[in-house]
């Protein structure tokens, strides 16, 4: 986060506040969020993309009451892709009309609570949702504004499980083939879904432009082949253009995102100049950014609880240093061999750096923190460390995998903490256990 400095005593603070303190105040492992970070990056991106669109932020990366709050005073709207996150943003007051709704199997209920909260509009994913949703609308005798979600055949560069623009994948209808010219042509044959816009989304952790380059060529030329086959006049509600989600972040000191800033004036002018070229009006821009505005505003704290040499064949031995949390909390370095930056932040020391591999308390050899990294070789039990930009993707992907229970969370502004989520307890998971008499 931005406001992370080492006070006089060599103590990471972070929003004011010491990490020795938040340790003892909430223990750990804490994921801890920088308020005003978070607050800024929002606002980055409402002032880069407001002029051309709107911005979403995805939910996926990180949502509890508090965040979705953040997220409506910066004045963004809201991607949710489940009844869950949906739910989790009406219970803290969001405005429905500025939520929208993703996935790509919405069941009955799911979209039916859509409807029932007014939500701006539905991201549709497949032909049973197109008649489940008209069907669903018709019923409820209401007229639903709706996106389809366009596949555009791009290979963006990024890990294979979040790449998703690419043909051969669950999401959305590719233009190739045709499929998602029927899909247009089904929502124009519906009485109660009203199409007012394309979706793409090419992938997460994405550093170069050229992939939202063709991907916004691509469905700006399906647009224009819909504006050909059913005129100008039916086509006209057509509005927008969202690009999805996406923009990377520095997970290691040497990443080099691109400026926000940057992005939005270059995504702009190439849709500006596509749309010309095509002879379109041109269309507002949406984007949905989840990793960009949470994953650089959060740390995750832990305590070292055991450091161990493992004598390795021909070579130096690898020290283990095991923290009190793991993949439950983190699961991103063995799902998608991500990297991360991680520092011993309770002290300073003048000892000499050793590589290292941090790792969970979990029951299970891949549970890696942290693959390989330098630190302190007097690195003790008890001393804290900080894994950076664990904001995004983290907390939201944890698990109870060995009944370890889920971390708190913070929040941290002006030299003051408070909890926006509070630790799991041995008492929830006793609490699901269901009593057959
Ligand atoms: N919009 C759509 C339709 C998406 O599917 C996603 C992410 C986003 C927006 C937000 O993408 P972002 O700006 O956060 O990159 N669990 C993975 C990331 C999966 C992303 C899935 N969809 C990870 O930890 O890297």
């Amino acid at each position: 986060p931005r406001s992370a400095f080492r006070n006089a005593d060599g103590v990471l603070e972070v929003g004011g506040v010491a990490v020795t303190e938040l340790a003892e105040d909430y223990q750990t492992p804490l994921f801890v969020y920088d308020e005003d970070d978070f607050r800024s990056r929002c606002a980055q991106m409402h002032e880069a993309f407001g002029p051309y669109g709107r911005v979403h932020y995805a939910s996926k990366a990180f949502l509890c009451g508090e965040v979705a709050r953040w997220v409506q005073d910066e004045g963004l709207s809201l991607d949710v892709c489940t009844g869950g996150e949906l739910a989790l943003a009406l219970h803290a007051g969001f405005p429905a009309e500025r939520i929208a709704l993703h996935g790509n199997n919405k069941s009955e209920d799911e979209l039916d609570a859509a409807l029932a909260a007014g939500v701006g509009d539905v991201v549709l994913d497949s032909m049973v949702e197109i008649e489940r949703l008209d069907r669903l609308a018709g019923e409820r005798g209401t007229v639903a504004d709706v996106l389809i979600r366009i596949t555009p055949g791009v290979e963006a560069h990024t890990h294979e499980f979040i790449a998703t623009a690419h043909e051969d994948q669950k999401f959305g209808f590719a233009i190739a083939g045709g499929a998602a010219m029927e899909a247009i042509r089904a929502v124009f044959a519906t009485e109660n879904l009203r199409l007012v816009g394309l979706h793409s989304h090419i992938g997460s952790q994405i550093f170069e432009i050229d992939g939202f380059e063709l991907a916004a060529h691509r469905v700006l030329g399906l647009l224009a082949e819909v504006v050909e086959e059913f005129g100008v006049e039916k086509t006209k509600q057509i509005e927008l253009l969202d690009l999805g989600g996406g923009l990377g972040i520095a997970y290691l000191p040497d990443d080099d995102p691109l400026p926000v800033s940057t992005l939005a004036q270059a995504l702009a002018q190439i849709v500006r100049r596509e749309s010309e070229q095509l002879g379109l009006p041109m269309p507002k821009i949406a984007v949905e950014p989840g990793r960009a505005i949470a994953g650089p505003a959060g740390i995750t704290l832990y305590r070292v609880g055991t450091i161990k040499d493992v004598a390795l064949e021909g070579k130096t031995a690898r020290r283990y240093v095991s923290v009190d949390g793991g993949m439950s909390d983190n699961i991103r370095t063995v799902l998608y061999d991500a990297e991360y930056d991680v520092r011993l932040v309770s002290r300073t020391s003048e000892a000499q750096a050793v590589v290292c591999r941090v790792v969970g308390k979990h029951c299970e050899s891949g549970d890696i923190v942290v693959r390989d990294c330098w630190l302190p070789a007097d690195l003790a039990p008890g001393d804290l460390l900080a894994i950076g930009a664990t904001g995004a993707y983290c907390y939201s992907m944890s698990s109870r995998y060995n009944l370890v229970p889920r971390p708190a969370v913070v929040a941290v502004q002006g030299g003051r903490s408070r909890p926006i989520l509070r630790r799991e307890t041995v008492e929830d998971f006793l609490s699901l256990e269901v009593v057959n008499e």
